[in-house]
């Protein structure tokens, strides 16, 4: 039987978008069905392979989006959004293959059915787009997504304290106005991806809560000041408010993680 973290990595090294949806909801279905072994012999690679096109630039680089009233900056939104979900793919698939091992069964489960709803995620914007007369890859993106993953590759601690607590729980907070302005403009089926992408993510965070709680639970310190020193080392930006504070606690976020490290 083919072990779960070969078939992850031959995810991660897949760069054709479609294709890479496709390899991880391909992956999630075959762990479920019980077809891939619980055995990781496979190193996950340093950076997963992805598409010549978008271009990936340094934030300060990236062209203003323009108003969002006008076709262009709409154009550009949904282009951003549909570049966070593409990399949210590779982190979800990263985390099950580099720390499922030592994590155990439920923690690849989970991760790897994160890495199908990202997918998903994934090609409701990707068709969005096109239904708009562009396409993913049209604009250039944010280059500075995996820095997160990259800086915490050695730590399932640090890892869990960044990506789904601090960059996906960052989703829930400001997705809610994103999704009020697409339906003030008009784009109910815009407002409809957004509100199903909003209710997967509070169960990302939630996954991601929850194995930080248990990677934490040896250790004398108390949950939430690990989670904070976490977070200062490895997190190179705010977190800040305004927080989204109904969906962080339906995630299992409660104020004591966040409210004294806002900046
Ligand atoms: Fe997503
Ligand atoms: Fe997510």
């Amino acid at each position: 039987m083919q072990s779960v973290s070969s078939a992850i990595r031959a995810a991660l090294l897949t760069g054709d978008p479609r294709a890479k949806c496709f390899a991880a909801r391909d992956v999630a279905r075959r762990w479920r069905k019980g077809e891939l072994a619980f055995t990781f012999d496979e190193t996950m690679p340093e950076e997963p392979a992805w598409p010549d096109r978008p271009e990936l630039l340094a934030p300060n680089k990236m062209p203003k989006r323009g108003k969002f009233g006008s076709e262009r900056g709409r154009i550009a939104l949904w282009h951003s959004l549909a570049h966070i979900e593409f990399v949210a793919i590779d982190l979800a698939l990263d985390m099950a293959g580099r720390f499922g091992g030592e994590m155990g069964e439920e923690f690849v489960s989970d991760f790897l059915y994160v890495a199908a709803d990202e997918a998903m995620h994934f090609a409701l914007l990707a068709r969005k787009l096109e239904s708009m007369g562009s396409h993913y890859g049209a604009l250039p993106a944010h280059g500075g997504l995996w820095e997160a993953a990259h800086d915490t590759r050695h730590d399932v601690a640090a890892r869990l304290a960044v990506v789904p607590m601090v960059l996906e729980a960052r989703g829930l907070d400001v997705t809610p106005a994103t999704l009020e302005r697409v339906r003030t403009a008009g784009d109910e089926h815009g407002a409809r991806i957004l509100a199903r992408i909003l209710d997967d993510e509070i169960r990302h965070v939630g996954f991601g809560t929850k194995h930080f709680l248990k990677v934490v639970a040896d250790c004398d310190e108390e949950p939430e000041s690990a989670w904070k020193s976490l977070v200062r080392k490895y997190f190179r930006g705010p977190v800040k408010p305004p927080f989204n504070d109904s969906a962080r606690l339906a995630a299992g976020l409660s104020r004591g993680f966040y409210e004294d490290i806002a900046v």
